[in-house]
């Protein structure tokens, strides 16, 4: 009776949180009824028949005050987190109060049906099968355990990955070579990208390299938002014996795909960048034909070898963000992927169309249809170093108010990446361009 009570009241102080923060046409549902993640229902207004999706600001006002956020600053860093929604944000602290409440009667009796679920929703979502996704704590544990664990290798063989990858896969990559006795080829993507330049740019290396084996392909990096055609590139890759692995971590919820078209065997993703769930969840595919060629991860995994269970043992972790994702597909789903992924690009087309060409100003990220998301990097007046591109993200902080970060790793030099989100207003974009335009200038 007690902890009824008192979960009544916390409850209601969700309620009156979720009442004071959203507009009354996107309210949070029943928070009772949303313990253990229930499904969101969002009202929306209708999309304005002949106005483009991406550009029907009403619209997109409406999904905008569906987030909190600190206007400190005008975040165009949210590369890093895409936090939840508030309808999202509810569900999360019922979740954590839930949990606190019933302890190990839920995680002993209840998780397990949770976690099915997720997995379910996850591979409905992107077209695949539940027994082929494993969660994970994020993209980086679910890399490791995919290259590390690759059969498919032997001493001599050569693995590849290029200079926009992400740091931590091209570690595992390096690791191959130590532990394993295989060469690393390292390759540089071309600077202007275009879809041909890196179509051609893994064709040549493929071949110049024909002792590769295994192949990393970022779909969208981290760096400069490159979208790698990846459907090509898996087919170039297969055509040749070589397998993939492909870094999701960004693409997922930022542009728009399912998993059957890329026609790839083994992914990372994370669930806490464009799906907007808490931090800390993500998980791999692997296609249920290829299980066999990904080791279980070290000994004593708690799962059969023919379970994708027993690729990743965590340990116990965050288990209120796995009760949670469900509500985050639910909230990207009312919106659709698709649709998100047309306003996004959108924003970064409004504020790269503004300053492409100003003098001083070199944007990294090619308009090419299919070549760009959300994320964007520039340069400016051809300064590459490390302290220089940290010194403009400061200036751009300190002195116009806008958080952008500073990004290493590029073959050619540091830059400056520029990540929307929902939130993001063309208020905020013309602040940026007014920016670039006058620094670009000095
Ligand atoms: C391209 C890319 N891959 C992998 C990761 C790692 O993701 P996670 O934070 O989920 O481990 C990140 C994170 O920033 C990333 O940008």
């Amino acid at each position: 009776m007690k902890t009824l009570l008192s979960r009544r009241r916390y409850l209601q102080g969700l309620g009156a949180l979720a009442g004071a923060g959203l507009p009354s046409l996107m309210r949070a549902a029943e928070p009772a009824a949303t313990v253990r993640g229930t499904a969101l229902s969002l009202a929306l207004p209708a999309l304005r028949p002949g106005v483009p999706v991406a550009s029907d600001e009403r619209y997109w006002d409406a999904v905008a005050a569906q987030y909190s956020t600190t206007r400190e600053l005008v975040n165009l860093e949210n590369g890093y987190y895409g936090i939840m929604a508030q309808p999202v944000l509810v569900q999360y602290q019922c979740n954590v109060a839930y949990l606190n409440e019933h302890n190990s009667i839920y995680l002993r009796q209840g998780f397990d049906a949770d976690v099915a679920r997720t997995r379910a929703r996850i591979a409905a979502v992107l077209g695949v099968q539940t027994e082929e996704i494993a969660l994970t704590r994020g993209a980086t544990e679910a890399l490791q355990n995919l290259i590390s664990n690759y059969r498919g290798l032997k001493p001599g063989d050569t693995v590849m990955y290029a200079d926009l990858d992400y740091g931590s896969a091209q570690e595992v990559f390096d690791y191959l070579q130590e532990r394993r006795g295989v060469k690393v080829a390292r390759i540089v993507l071309p600077e202007p990208a275009s879809r041909q330049g890196v179509l051609d740019t893994y064709a040549q290396a493929l071949e110049r390299h024909p002792g590769t084996r295994l192949l990393l392909l970022t779909h969208v990096n981290n760096k400069t938002g490159l979208v790698l055609p990846l459907a090509e590139l898996a087919q170039l890759a297969r055509s040749r014996g070589v397998d993939v692995i492909v870094d999701a971590a960004h693409s997922f919820g930022q542009i728009d795909f399912q998993l059957p078209q890329l026609g790839v065997d083994f992914a990372a993703f994370n669930l806490h960048k464009w799906i907007g769930a808490p931090l800390g969840v993500g998980f791999m595919y692997i296609r249920r034909e290829r299980l066999k060629d990904i080791a279980p991860h070290l000994i004593g995994a708690s799962a059969e070898e023919d379970d994708i269970g027993s690729r990743v043992h965590s340990g116990t972790g965050n288990t209120a963000n796995v009760m949670t994702v469900v509500a985050a597909l639910d909230f990207q789903q009312a919106i659709g992927i698709a649709n998100k992924a047309a306003r996004l690009r959108y924003l970064r087309d409004y504020w790269v169309s503004r300053v492409r060409g100003v003098p001083g100003v070199q944007v990294l990220t090619p308009d090419e249809p299919g070549m760009a998301g959300a994320i964007t990097a520039f340069r400016l007046n051809g300064q590459t170093s490390k302290d220089a591109n940290l010194a403009i993200a400061a200036r751009l902080r300190t002195e116009y108010g806008i958080f952008t970060v500073q990004r290493g790793g590029v073959a050619r030099g540091d830059c400056v990446r520029v990540t929307p989100a929902l939130f993001t207003r063309t208020s905020d974009l013309h602040r940026l361009v007014a920016a670039l335009r006058a620094i670009g200038r000095v």
